[in-house]
Formats: structure tokens, C-alpha cells, sequence
């Protein structure tokens, strides 16, 4: 019988809770938590109870195990006025018709084929830099990643209204995440003036992604992009996406994708340039393997210490850290009765800093300790930067190869030096950003 009691936790404030630490230091909080109280924790939120789950046979449990009696949590849906019903926020049938139609446009093979515009967009990136130019490595990766994002699921190249289609994004994905800290939250329809730049902003972006949508139906031949691939698909009994489902898969696959692998290239970036030894071991890799040329997929598999780098990038500073979810009945999770309603949490910041797993110096960016098997002895769930079961991540192959490709091609021109006084800080919103950036100069290898 699970136990009707409470798993362990702060108190909090008498109103927020725990929403305060949460707001202003959310991951030491979640790993305070972790530490202190143990694999299965409990706060509040105001009157939202919540629990976090460390433990890898728990968070398999949500992930996998029980995932039907599970939808995404409060924070998730916050979005939904952005991303519509896209695969991120849609549940239930909808989002498994919708998953189904997608998957095959990230098959292995149709993945491949993005090899190319990635490798051409680097390269044009790499044209416009100079030796000794100072710059801030996250606003290069987020420029060059969203270049490639609007070319593969667009088929655009930068267009004249991408500047525009990025900044309305920004500032309805602000406005948006303003609202995540409010103890009271106004529906979007009442018109306060947050509301109304808010609803403003998503029109504007609406306009903006229906554009692209319309030039891709009118192309005569179909492209190669993602888009046109959504186009095309066609459900068991022949029915197709309709124009708002596309446009709410598009924007998602845009802003699903390409910041999460920004962020994977800019904390790799900083830690190579802060770990010289591994800095090296992988520029002498490249130099072995590629001697010089741009990396085709073939080369993938011949680069394991790339491949180690961009694991550890990710283990260390993983850029999705955080998954949410609500159950929708009352469950059993570690002993506990889990009520209809709660939410649990679920960090990568704290799982991938585990001692258990990753000790004795959890902190350390070390890439050689994939080389050995790692993977392979560590439990599934000790290790999820892509989430996992049912909503695992779609675009975790187009991410991984988009990675090793732009670490390879960049970095056998280019090394960055890191600006002696930065201040290099992490800053959990919907992903992890680095508070300023990454500020740098650039020196040819
Ligand atoms: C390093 C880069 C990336 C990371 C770390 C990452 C991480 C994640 C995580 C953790 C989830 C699961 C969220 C949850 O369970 O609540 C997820 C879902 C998703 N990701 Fe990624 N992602 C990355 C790149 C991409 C790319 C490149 C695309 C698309 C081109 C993409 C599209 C999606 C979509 C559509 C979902 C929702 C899937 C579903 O629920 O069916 N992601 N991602």
C-alpha cells in the first residue's frame, strides 16, 4: 500500500511555498532538494503540490512505465497559446496522430540528407569571421542554428523577415515566461497590457510562420525540407495536417530544436575553452580523421571523442533541465501515493550530477569518462538529456549529428578564447542560458 504521507521537503513560505527559491535560484533549490530529502521530494508552489523525482527507476517510471497516466505539467501548457496543439504541448490521441505523421521526416536517412545545408550554413558562417574578432559565442550558435532550422524545415534560405520572425518569437517566448512566476494568473483574453502585447506578438509571429507556409505550398516541386515532408504525410486513412496543425508543428520544430543545439554548442565551446587538454585530444581527432575537410555523416561513427565532448556538454550543462509532468488519476510513484493533479518534477541538472553515477567529481567536465562504457553501466534514466519514452525527444538524431558537424567544421578553423574577465553564469529559463552569454575571441587554429 503506498503511504498517504507527504515524501520530504522544504516548507517554504507560507503562501508561495517553495515558489520563491524556485524563481530566484531554481537549480540550487532542485539540487538542495535532492540532497537533502532524497530521491522522491515534495514542495509547494502557492497551493500546487509538487514532488521531484531523482532517481532513475522513478523517473522511468514517469517517463516510461506509467507514461498514459501522465500529461505534460502546468509549465508546459504555458506555451500552448505559442505552440498551439504541437508535439511538445498536444496529449492523448491528438499528439499520438500527430507523432505518427512526423515521425517519418526524422528517420534516420531523411536526417542524413540536412548533413549538407548544415555544413554550407557553418561554412558562410565561418566566411564572415576573422581572426582576433571578439564575439559572443551563444548569439553566433543561436544565429547559425536557426539559419538552419528555417532552411531544413523551411526550405528558406535567411529571408528578409527571419530578423522579424525571430524577434516577434522572442518577445511572445518572453512575455510568455513572465507569466511562469505569477502567483495569480490573468487568461490571456483579459486585456491587461502585458496581455494585449502578448496576444500582439503571437498574431504577429502567426503572420509571419503562414508566410513561409504559403511559399512552401506554392514552390511547384516539393523540397526536401521538413515542412514539405509534413505536408505530405498522410494519415492510415488518407487524411492530411491542415494549415494550423503545420503552422503549430513548425513553430514547435523551430523552437523545439534549434536553441537546445545552440546551447549544446555554446556550453561545449566554453568548456573546451576552459579544458585545454580536451581541447587538444579532440582538435587532433579531427585533424586524423578529417584532415581539414567538413565532416560528412560517414565520419561520424570514426569520432568518438567528439561524440564523448558533446555528451559531456550535455551532461554538464544539459539544456533542457527540467521535465514536468501531471498526473491525470491517483498513482503509486517510490511508496508514495501520488494524487490526481500533482506534478512531478524531474531535473537533468541534478540527475546528471548524481555522484551516484558520475562521481566521485560529478562537476567535472571530463569527456573520457564515455569512452569506456559509461552509458552502457550507468541505470537509462541516470542520463536523459533527450527525455525519454513515449515523448522522447524527435529531433535527438538531427540534434547529435547537427552538433558534431558545426563542433567539427568550426573548430578545426577556429579556437575561442574566452574574454579574461567574463562572467560566465547559468541562467534556467525553458532551456539553460548563459546570463551573458559567452563573450570570446577568436584565434585560428
Ligand atoms: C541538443 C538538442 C536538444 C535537446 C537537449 C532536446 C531535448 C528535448 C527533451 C528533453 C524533450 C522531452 C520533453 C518532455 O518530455 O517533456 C524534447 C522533446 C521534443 N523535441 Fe527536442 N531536444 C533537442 C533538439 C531537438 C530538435 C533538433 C528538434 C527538432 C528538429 C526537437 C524537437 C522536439 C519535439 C518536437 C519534442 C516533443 C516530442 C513529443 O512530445 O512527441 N528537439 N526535446
Amino acid at each position: 500500500m503506498p503511504s498517504n504521507a507527504l515524501p520530504p521537503g522544504p516548507r517554504g513560505s507560507l503562501l508561495g511555498g517553495s515558489l520563491r527559491d524556485f524563481s530566484t535560484h531554481r537549480l540550487d533549490f532542485f539540487v538542495r532538494v535532492a540532497r537533502e530529502y532524497g530521491d522522491l521530494a515534495s514542495f509547494r508552489f502557492g497551493p500546487r503540490r509538487l514532488f521531484l523525482a531523482s532517481h532513475p527507476d522513478l523517473i522511468e517510471q514517469v517517463l516510461v512505465t506509467d507514461a498514459k497516466h501522465y500529461i505534460k505539467h502546468f509549465g508546459a501548457r504555458m506555451y500552448k497559446p505559442v505552440l498551439g496543439n504541437g508535439l511538445v504541448t498536444s496529449e492523448g490521441d491528438f499528439w499520438l496522430r500527430q507523432r505518427r505523421l512526423s515521425q517519418p521526416a526524422f528517420l534516420k536517412a531523411r536526417v542524413l540528407s540536412y548533413a549538407p545545408v548544415m555544413s554550407d550554413l557553418t561554412r558562410a558562417m565561418l566566411a564572415r569571421w576573422h581572426p582576433g574578432q571578439h564575439i559572443n559565442v551563444h548569439e553566433e550558435f543561436s544565429r547559425l542554428t536557426s539559419a538552419i532550422a528555417l532552411k531544413t524545415l523551411f526550405g528558406l534560405d535567411d529571408a528578409g523577415d527571419r530578423e522579424e520572425f525571430v524577434a516577434s518569437l522572442r518577445e511572445a517566448f518572453d512575455l510568455l515566461s513572465a507569466r511562469f512566476g505569477d502567483l495569480v494568473r490573468t487568461p490571456l483574453w483579459v486585456p491587461t497590457p502585458r496581455n494585449r502585447r502578448t496576444t500582439r506578438a503571437i498574431a504577429h509571429l502567426y503572420r509571419v510562420v503562414d508566410g513561409f507556409i504559403a511559399q512552401g505550398r506554392a514552390r511547384k516541386e516539393p523540397g526536401d525540407d521538413l515542412l514539405s515532408r509534413l505536408v505530405a504525410a498522410r494519415d492510415d486513412d488518407g487524411s492530411q495536417m491542415t494549415d494550423t496543425q503545420l503552422r503549430e508543428e513548425a513553430m514547435t520544430l523551430y523552437l523545439a530544436g534549434h536553441e537546445t543545439t545552440a546551447l549544446t554548442l555554446t556550453w561545449s565551446w566554453y568548456l573546451l575553452s576552459t579544458h585545454p587538454a580536451a581541447e587538444a585530444r579532440l582538435a587532433e581527432e579531427w585533424a586524423r580523421v578529417l584532415g581539414g575537410r567538413a565532416p560528412a555523416p560517414d565520419d561520424l561513427p570514426h569520432l568518438p571523442y567528439t561524440d564523448a565532448v558533446i555528451t559531456e556538454a550535455m551532461r554538464v550543462y544539459p539544456p533542457v533541465y527540467l521535465i514536468g509532468r501531471e498526473a491525470t488519476c491517483d498513482l503509486e510513484l517510490g511508496g508514495y501515493r501520488v494524487k490526481k493533479g500533482t506534478t512531478i518534477f524531474m531535473s537533468q541538472w541534478v540527475s546528471h550530477r548524481d555522484p551516484r553515477y558520475f562521481g566521485p567529481d560529478p562537476d567535472a567536465f571530463r569527456p573520457e569518462r564515455w569512452l569506456d562504457g559509461l552509458a552502457k553501466r550507468i541505470p537509462k534514466y541516470a542520463y536523459y538529456p533527450f527525455g525519454g519514452g513515449p515523448r522522447v525527444c524527435i529531433g535527438n538524431t538531427f540534434a547529435l549529428m547537427e552538433a558534431a558537424i558545426l563542433l567539427a567544421t568550426v573548430g578545426q578553423r577556429y579556437r575561442f578564447t574566452l574574454d579574461p574577465n567574463a562572467v560566465i553564469e547559468t541562467s534556467p529559463q525553458i532551456t539553460l542560458l548563459p546570463t551573458y552569454g559567452i563573450p570570446a575571441t577568436l584565434a585560428l587554429r
